[in-house]
């Protein structure tokens, strides 16, 4: 049994160095960041009167970097606060504390002779056992160890974080020769269960694997535009989401990468493969050698492909010509290919309507595809053991939708092979034998279990029971019910999951109609009930379209209803006789939050953005939001047997301001999740984390939540919350109408007309958040809020 990891020691605070201790932070692990000592004193030390002995002096890099992660965006930590989990140092005085880690990672500059003099230095201080990793792109991690003791390389390999390391899914580990197998595998899961990340076991190959076919395929990109003459945006149109790529496309995350950096991992290749061909599309081409030259480097360096400037209108963004490497305007850019594929849904069928689609955009995907797709075959058995590495991490490195082998599947394995071929493409031996064999993809599913190509036929992809997959189990015939907007699935050992699928997850008739008809369910033939869906977002809320175009009607009754329905559905779930667990997962906003709150216990993941953002479409909570808020005000000050108010000011900030969590932790922070709740970090155990939640529960002798009554605060406290929304309103922070949808908030939290401290019902409370509602309604400035967030995905503030 190993120990288990709870220090850490990062060496190098750079970009990198300190955004792996900001993710270690953030799963608890505490952290020690060194960095070399400066050698000069800056102007303000002087001033100080520091010496080049003083601590802070010595510390420097380490605490600035640590103190550049409360400014970093997008934040690299969970909380603020974690950032006292990690402890600055220098390389010099601190190196032997190095023997307190568990585990020590390498950050620093991508050099092998500084990576291998490091290492040296940090054996002498090593303890037996501890793991040691570097975090280079592309250097040999064999090469690095060479000089190390025996003992100490059967504890090193390499942990490939992508930038940003909280964000990006992928980690790549590379075993060397000599280490020790156990420790892969068990560090393996560390990392999947503990960091939540998306491991992949890479060979010790330059820029092992989602760099060097990324790399391929950007430059194969380059080449086939310019020999096309296309231009940056076209190119851009092309290889983002049309072919199943993130939106930054080619350029774009070029310019995000740094070209620099590109140019320097594109080299990396270029010196360590043999292959002559292959040699030839690393070496990176002259345009991009004299772009960093001129210090072009893209986002960095403010000018790369793209160049945001300012014009008379505010902020334009230019594009380079490639051709006279001026900057111009930038064109929008269309064509029915590209038309086609806007309007099909899911990557596939987006692939596919591009590539069908006969026009010089199609021609210039397929051929970029082609080749990517060949070269991703070749490099099998080099890079990765398996195709299934290699696609999860194109996906968890890259944002690609599909791996290179899943897209080779989407557009027709048999045809486009045969396409390729006679195209004079040279399709690596092993996928024409698989075609041979009779196969026809790559991947097929049987009974909701994954099967992948291999050399032996197809293999079982062998996943952790713990990460249970929603849509395996439908394949597995474990639908109990199910709707247009919902399904209840059968998780096993007496747990059922409802899982909404309707546009957005956004929470209509059909989802309500499956909440209910699921607590019947559950109640009757379950143990409990956990809810969690697989998509994008756990829920973006209530259906506003309907709502508005009910509003725009006048039809209040109708709305009536439908708030009713809501409120009761909730009040349903909430008295399930048997235990309810949700999980949310990313964005979870307004009625999102509103089928979290009669849960018994949230799980939510690390990436949960949790809030009830109503006021930001000109309304209140009205699907228990603002009653289940109240009553914890008034549990949490019996509790405490303290003044109610504090309590109150709290949750009225946080539904007035529509606050939206930046992570679980935050959302925990903020209040909207209760202590008993917990967070997890990798969203693929999520529901599985929920479904033994439920079980506990179930086995600790459930007692369904009874009816409660809730302490109001009456019109005293009514007129506290509203003189803040005055002083604010008077201060220029919020405008009228924001000023209106506060005064009616305070009056439903307060608890209406009630006088101070009298104890209401639920069903007191949902009838004053109902009447404001549909009161709001009625407002020509809720509705243009309304509009304007169905238009443009963003609050209008009027
Ligand atoms: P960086 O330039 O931001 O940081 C490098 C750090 O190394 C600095 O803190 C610097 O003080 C320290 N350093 C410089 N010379 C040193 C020496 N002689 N001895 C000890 N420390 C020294 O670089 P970044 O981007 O953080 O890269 C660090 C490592 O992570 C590199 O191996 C890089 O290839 C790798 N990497 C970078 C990614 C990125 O997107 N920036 C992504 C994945 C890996």
């Amino acid at each position: 049994m190993r120990k288990p990891i709870r220090k850490a020691a990062v060496i190098g605070s750079g970009v990198m160095g300190s955004a792996i201790a900001a993710h270690l932070a953030n799963v608890g692990i505490s952290c020690l960041l060194l960095d070399i000592v400066p050698r000069q004193l800056t102007e303000t030390e002087i001033e100080k009167g520091y010496t080049a002995e003083h601590p802070a002096v010595r510390n420097r890099l380490a605490t600035a970097a640590i103190a550049n992660l409360r400014k970093t965006s997008p934040a690299p930590l969970y909380d603020d606060d974690f950032a006292s989990r990690i402890k600055p140092g220098n390389l010099e005085d601190h190196l032997e504390l190095i023997g307190e880690a568990d585990w020590v990672i390498e950050a620093v500059v991508e050099n092998l002779d500084v990576k291998r003099e490091l290492l040296g230095r940090v054996e002498r201080h090593w303890k037996p056992g501890t793991i040691v990793s570097s975090n280079t792109s592309g250097i040999s991690i064999n090469r690095m160890a060479e000089g190390r003791s025996e003992a100490f390389r059967r504890c090193f390999l390499g942990t490939h974080f992508f930038n940003p390391p909280r964000y990006m899914p992928l980690l790549e580990l590379i075993p060397g020769t000599s280490t020790d197998p156990e420790l892969v595998k068990t560090f393996r899961v560390f990392c999947e269960r503990v960091l939540g990340k998306t491991v992949v076991i890479a060979k010790d190959t330059p820029n092992f694997i989602a760099n060097r076919i990324g790399t391929y395929g950007l430059l194969v990109t380059l080449r086939e535009m310019t020999e096309r003459g296309l231009t940056v945006e076209e190119a851009d149109a092309v290889t983002g989401p049309a072919m199943g790529r993130p939106k930054s496309a080619t350029f774009r995350t070029l310019d995000l990468v740094g070209l620099d950096t590109f140019l320097f991992v594109a080299d990396n290749v270029h010196a360590n493969v043999t292959d002559a061909e292959e040699r030839a599309i690393f070496k990176a081409p002259d345009a991009l050698k004299a772009m960093v030259a001129q210090g072009r480097l893209g986002e960095k360096s403010g000018q790369g492909f793209y160049w945001k400037r300012k014009g008379a209108g505010g902020s334009e963004i230019w594009s380079l010509d490639l051709k006279t490497m001026e900057y111009r305007p930038s064109r929008k850019v269309s064509s029915g290919s590209l038309e086609a594929a806007k309007l099909a849904k899911g990557a596939r069928a987006r692939l596919n309507a591009l590539l069908s689609g006969g026009d010089r955009y199609a021609e210039f995907a397929w051929n970029v595809l082609k080749r990517v797709l060949v070269y991703s075959a070749e490099k099998i058995g080099e890079i990765a053991d398996d195709i299934r590495a290699v696609d999860e991490a194109m996906k968890g490195g890259f944002n690609w939708e599909l791996g290179p082998f899943e897209t080779w599947d989407a557009i027709g394995l048999v045809r486009s092979a045969k396409k390729m071929e006679e195209e004079g493409l040279r399709v690596p031996a092993w996928v024409k034998d698989w075609i041979a064999q009779g196969n026809e993809s790559f991947y097929k599913k049987e009974n909701g279990t994954l099967y992948f190509a291999s050399s032996s036929g197809y293999a079982r992809d062998e996943r952790p029971p713990e990460r249970i997959s929603l849509r395996d189990l439908k394949e597995q015939n474990r639908v109990v019910k199910s709707n247009a907007g919902a399904s209840l699935i059968d998780l096993g050992d007496g747990v059922a999951c409802l899982e909404f699928h309707s546009p957005n997850n956004a929470i209509g008739e059909d989802i309500l109609s499956m909440i209910s008809q699921s607590v019947e369910e559950v109640n009757r033939n379950f143990r409990g009930l956990v809810i969690a869906n697989e998509g994008r977002n756990f829920c973006v809320g209530a259906n506003l379209m309907l709502l508005l175009m009910e509003a725009q009607d006048e039809e209040w009754e109708e709305i009536d209803d439908i708030i009713r329905l809501f409120q009761n559905t909730m009040l349903k779930l909430k008295r399930c006789e048997k235990p309810v667990v949700a999980a949310p997962h990313r964005m979870t906003l307004g009625g999102g939050v509103e089928v979290c709150l009669p849960a018994d216990q949230v799980i939510a993941t690390a990436e949960t953005y949790y809030g009830l953002v109503e006021t930001g479409v000109g309304l209140i909570p009205a699907g228990g939001g603002c009653k289940e808020l109240a009553l914890r005000a008034s549990r949490q000050a019996a509790l405490a047997e303290a003044d109610l108010q504090p309590y109150l000011n709290r949750y009225f900030e946080l539904i007035g301001m529509a606050k939206v969590s930046t992570s679980g932790h935050d959302a925990r922070k903020l209040g909207y999740l209760k202590p008993t709740d917990r967070v997890v970090v990798n969203p693929g155990y999520a529901i599985h984390e929920a479904k033994q939640a439920v079980l506990r529960l179930a086995d600790g002798g459930y007692e369904p939540i009874a009816e409660e009554r809730i302490r109001v605060a009456g019109a005293e406290g009514k007129a506290v919350l509203q003189l803040a929304a005055i002083g604010m309103r008077e201060s220029g922070w919020i405008s009228d109408h924001d000023l209106l949808i506060a005064k009616k908030l305070a009056h439903v939290l307060a608890g209406g007309d009630a006088p101070a401290g009298a104890l209401v019902t639920e069903q007191y409370m949902l009838d004053l958040e109902r009447e404001a509602f549909l009161s709001l309604c009625g407002e020509p400035k809720t509705r243009q809020r309304m509009q304007h967030m169905l238009a443009k995905g963003k609050p209008l503030r009027n």
